[in-house]
């Protein structure tokens, strides 16, 4: 597995990460059967997987509770990434979202996030977070200056309970406000080979400032793997119910992009997926991508830890993006 290093925090991690929100399972990603989660991230350190990504509001609490159970006694072998600025037990905030029942609000003000990473802590059974990522920005509703956020987190960094700052689901002038205040590390953002908003709005940020771009959703949810066809039978839960790609009309398109691709498939010996995650990490302004990929079951994590290995021809790179172009 390649690795790269995380902005200037001198953490060096994979460069496919493994994402634990679907192991929260709840109405979001449907139940995830908990031992199969904690094998699956065993199994990903032992195939060079070193990231793993959580956060408080997967599953409110379970995706961080099972993560904290898979790292006893290996804290040291992951870079653990978490998130804060979202809460279902507090009133305050901007309201995110109704899920199940409970309201998630958007809170990002430092006497609130100081709450936050000692509850993440506590059900990680740690006592550092690698990369603490700001989850979703301050609305005007309930605002918090990106300053005040950031200085709090640099004080934790400080302490020594965190070794660097992300941040995700921003706009350009929120990234350049937190690069003004403080060394921002990472970036967390949507991003897949059909979905390239990011690139024009951060990627020369990115390099400007030593930032690192970690894409999220790059397989589209499962579409991107070419597994599912009009015939599968999917659980649409929430989380899948809002990729497009998983429309009986869009899929056939994703099929016709496997058939296109198996002759590139070939030519690397892999998969489509991972020949996707191949084409995500190859992108970015001369620094490579990294390419979160949710992951539940082993097969699954076997299968897209070896999308880290494939490193495509820059002629393969251009034909697949025009080729996704064709279909996005
Ligand atoms: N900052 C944010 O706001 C934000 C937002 C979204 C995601 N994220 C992070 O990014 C991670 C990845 O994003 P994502 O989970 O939305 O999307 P993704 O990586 O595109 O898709 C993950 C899902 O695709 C299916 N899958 C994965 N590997 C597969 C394989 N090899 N073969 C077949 N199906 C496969 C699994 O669904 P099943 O388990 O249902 O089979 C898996 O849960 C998340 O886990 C989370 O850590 C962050």
């Amino acid at each position: 597995m390649r690795t790269m290093k995380i902005g200037k925090s001198g953490i060096e991690a994979s460069v496919v990460g493994i994402g634990a929100w679907a192991i929260g399972g709840d109405s979001q990603w449907g139940p995830s059967d908990e031992s199969e989660s904690i094998r699956t991230i065993h199994r990903a350190r032992e195939l060079g997987v070193t990231l793993l990504d959580t956060a408080p509001a997967y599953g409110l609490g379970h995706s961080e509770d099972v993560v904290g159970k898979a790292l006893v006694g290996r804290r040291s072998d992951y870079v653990l990434s978490t998130k804060c600025g979202l809460r279902w037990d507090v009133k305050e905030g901007s309201l995110m979202m109704e899920r199940d029942g409970v309201r998630i609000m958007r809170n990002t003000r430092p006497e609130r996030l100081a709450e936050e990473i000692e509850m993440s802590l506590r059900r990680l059974k740690t006592d550092y977070i690698d990369i603490y990522i700001v989850h979703w920005q301050a609305l005007p509703d309930f605002p918090c200056p990106i300053a005040d956020t950031m200085g709090f987190l640099t004080d934790l960094k400080k302490q020594g309970k965190i070794r660097a700052i992300g941040a995700a689901n921003l706009n350009r002038e929120q990234f350049i406000e937190y690069t003004a205040v403080g060394q921002l590390d990472l970036i967390q953002e949507k991003y897949s080979m059909l979905d390239r908003v990011a690139e024009d709005t951060f990627f020369d940020l990115c390099d400007q400032h030593g930032v690192t771009f970690q894409a999220y959703s790059p397989l589209e949810r499962g579409t991107l793997t070419g597994k599912i066809t009009v015939d599968t039978k999917v659980n649409l839960t929430t989380a899948k119910s809002k990729v497009k790609w998983f429309q009986p009309e869009n899929l056939p398109k994703i099929a016709a992009l496997a058939e296109k691709w198996a002759p590139l498939c070939r030519k690397y010996d892999c998969s489509m997926t991972q020949l996707v995650i191949g084409w995500t990490a190859a992108q970015g302004n001369g620094h490579n991508v990294n390419a979160l990929c949710g992951a539940r079951k082993l097969d699954q994590i076997e299968e897209n830890a070896k999308g880290g290995d494939v490193v495509l021809d820059a002629v393969d790179i251009a034909a697949m993006r025009l080729d996704a172009e064709a279909i996005a």
